[in-house]
């Protein structure tokens, strides 16, 4: 991506321009408030003037409720190739735009999942998203380009990208954001009018509840507008307990004995299930269930407190893991309490005080505070969602978290269910399933590397083709087999290829390359030179790899830790490579795909074949996202049996 247009020079639109200029995009701001698009600029996110050709990627960051109009005017005026937009909601504009009867393939429903409760271009950052959870709503027809352009646009922003359907999207952020926002106002509207004697009692417990009611009522108008039903439904539930929990409390009123075994009963029902969500909510860097120890330091409120506690944990080498500060109402002091794992108590003890003890002079006025009887601090459970139904957790954020996980430090690694073990996954299949946007999506999400094999074949290929080598004599190919020098990036925002340092991603995509690379990926000492560098690729990729092509679960990477086969009916895949082509005829695309996948399947060297243990995966009748969702589910399930 090279350039870029962002309409909409808000918190999320300049935040973006910001991130994208810092990588060296050059970006044009818009705004229908042309001062705002001149704030913009002079904070460095861009040039407040339009671009005098197409640009790469316009990204659209008007509120929900124009969000559509403005996209449609963007589409009609062919200011881009492709067309992001960064709305909160996502399935209601995708429909206003079709029953605008816009052509969407080169239009993507973005959200990235990070806000903050300040709006206006002077609240941007240039780090507003990083390892934010950016969820994706390609569909059927969105072309692959955009999604590869959305991709690079979060890994830009150094977010984490999530591919959801639109509608679940919402369905979800009502879940996890709307629905709770509402909650809190509603608690927080019980103090407008209260004694200021109860008022001044507030604790942490009530500052975490009602912290995101203190947002801007129009921005969250605008958001609630564009996504009322799934919202009502959820408060609906949450207005179902309400009722069920005061009549619960009533219960507990009466004297009669069974009626208030009752309402207990009822109350520690509601209680016990709240637990039991509560533990879902991903903790740091949205990592699997985790056990940390709860130290308590009682602290001064005076400049250099804090320091002074992560410099002695520092020295102590223990790695703080969350942080949560209380405030001592009335007081000028403060309880910081440090997430740090089981062993590290003793240590940060060791440095601080003997045994977790008191710190004495160290923190003056307080200390550690003493153990309580079951050790030095409650274990608190950091928990994630099941597989299963991964999305709505974790896409929790600071919305739905108690404010001190914002503070967890540094660039989160991709939210992922699971450790972050390095894990293998080839994905085989014949052209036309969907392999490649489904690896690169894949690996995106869950932070690994991507690597197509296809394209290195293609590669040796266009390097015969161009060194003049006769593609119908194997001896002649096979003798020059190992001259070009094919290097694979694999960054799936980015993957590049090139041959003795020439950048051949355009070129090896032609039609005389794709009629030819069967017969030069037959030559066994072609295959040999490949495959030792696919290997070599896999081993080196720290996080881990996803592999596609036609051998890779057989030959490759036969101990690879998850194998996909891929297939589709040949209609549905000449369907989906001509729509790639851009108006190649379904017809002869089908009979060069089936002429294509004849000639890999039947060569005698590593053939395209399912292996014994790969999971076959038919993705005839489901959209790009069900696949992606599907494997990203069997990568975790794996991940967690690891
Ligand atoms: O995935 P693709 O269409 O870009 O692959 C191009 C060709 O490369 C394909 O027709 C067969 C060959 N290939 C192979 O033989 N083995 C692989 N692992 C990947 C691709």
């Amino acid at each position: 991506m090279r350039t870029a247009l962002v309409i909409g020079t808000g918190l999320i639109g300049t935040s973006a321009a910001l991130a994208l200029a810092r990588r060296g995009v050059v970006v044009h701001l818009e705004d229908h408030d042309p001062e705002q698009a001149r704030t913009a600029a002079a904070l460095g996110a861009g040039i407040d003037e339009a671009p005098q050709s197409p640009v790469d990627v316009a990204v659209v960051a008007a509120p929900p409720a124009h969000v559509a109009a403005v996209l449609a005017d963007a589409m009609r005026r062919g200011v881009a190739r492709g067309y992001l937009d960064v709305a909160s909601v996502k399935g209601g504009p995708r429909r206003e735009l079709e029953a605008l009867g816009l052509d969407l393939s080169a239009y993507l429903g973005t959200h990235p999942m990070s806000g903050r409760e300040k709006s206006g271009p002077l609240a941007a950052t240039a780090d507003l998203f990083e390892g934010r959870p950016w969820v994706l709503t390609p569909t059927r027809d969105t072309d692959t380009e955009v999604l590869n352009l959305a991709l690079e646009l979060v890994s830009h922003c150094r977010a984490v990208p999530v591919v959801m359907d639109a509608d679940a999207h919402d369905r979800a952020v009502a879940l996890v954001s709307h629905m709770p926002h509402l909650v809190s106002s509603m608690v927080a509207a019980r103090l407008q009018n209260a004694e200021e004697a109860a008022v001044r009692l507030c604790g942490q417990g009530i500052r975490d509840v009602t912290r995101i009611a203190a947002s801007d009522p129009r921005m969250w108008i605008d958001i609630l507008s564009a996504n009322p039903g799934p919202v009502a439904d959820l408060l609906g539930d949450v207005a179902d307990d309400l009722d069920e929990t005061v009549r619960a409390l009533r219960a507990l009123q009466s004297s009669d004995e069974g009626k208030r075994r009752e309402g207990a009963d009822g109350i520690e029902d509601v209680l016990r299930r709240g637990n039991a969500g509560q533990v879902r909510v991903p903790g740091k860097h949205g990592s699997a269930p985790h056990a940390y120890e709860v130290v308590a330091v009682l602290i001064d409120d005076q400049p250099g407190q804090l320091a002074r506690i992560f410099a002695d944990a520092g020295r102590a080498g223990v790695n703080i893991e969350d942080v949560r500060i209380e405030h001592a109402t009335g007081q000028q002091a403060g309880l910081v309490q440090l997430m740090v794992e089981p062993k590290a108590v003793d240590m940060l003890g060791a440095r601080c005080g003997s045994g977790g003890g008191r710190c004495g002079s160290r923190y003056p006025a307080s200390g550690w505070v003493p153990p309580g009887p079951r050790g030095p601090g409650k274990a608190l459970p950091v928990a994630v969602g099941r597989m299963s139904d991964p999305y709505p957790v974790t896409l929790c954020g600071a919305h739905s978290r108690p404010a001190a996980h914002r503070l967890a430090p540094g660039r989160c690694p991709p939210v992922e269910n699971g450790a972050a073990q390095p894990v293998i996954v080839a994905i085989d299949g014949p052209s036309g399933t969907g392999k490649s946007s489904t690896s690169k999506a894949v690996a995106a999400q869950l932070g690994l590397s991507y690597l197509d094999t296809g394209a290195q074949y293609r590669a040796i290929t266009w390097w015969m083709v161009s060194n003049g080598i006769d593609i119908e004599d194997p001896t002649a190919i096979a003798a020059v087999a190992g001259k070009p020098e094919i290097v694979s990036g694999t960054d799936p925002a980015d993957p590049t290829i090139t041959v003795d340092g020439t950048d051949v991603a355009g070129p090896i995509r032609t039609q005389e390359v794709t009629s030819k690379v069967s017969a030069v990926s037959a030559v066994p000492e072609v295959r040999a030179r490949i495959t030792e560098l696919q290997r070599s690729l896999a081993a080196s990729a720290e996080r881990g790899i996803v592999v596609e092509g036609r051998d890779i679960g057989t030959t490759v990477l036969p101990d690879a830790d998850l194998k996909i086969f891929l297939t589709a009916s040949p209609e549905a895949r000449a369907a989906r490579r001509s729509g790639e082509l851009k108006g190649a005829d379904v017809q002869s695309t089908r009979e060069a795909l089936i002429k294509r996948d004849a000639a890999d399947s039947s060569r005698k060297t590593s053939p395209l074949a399912k292996a014994d243990d790969a999971v076959e995966v038919d993705t005839t009748e489901l959209t790009l996202t069900q696949v992606i969702e599907c494997v990203v589910t069997l990568v975790g399930e794996k991940r967690a049996a690891k």
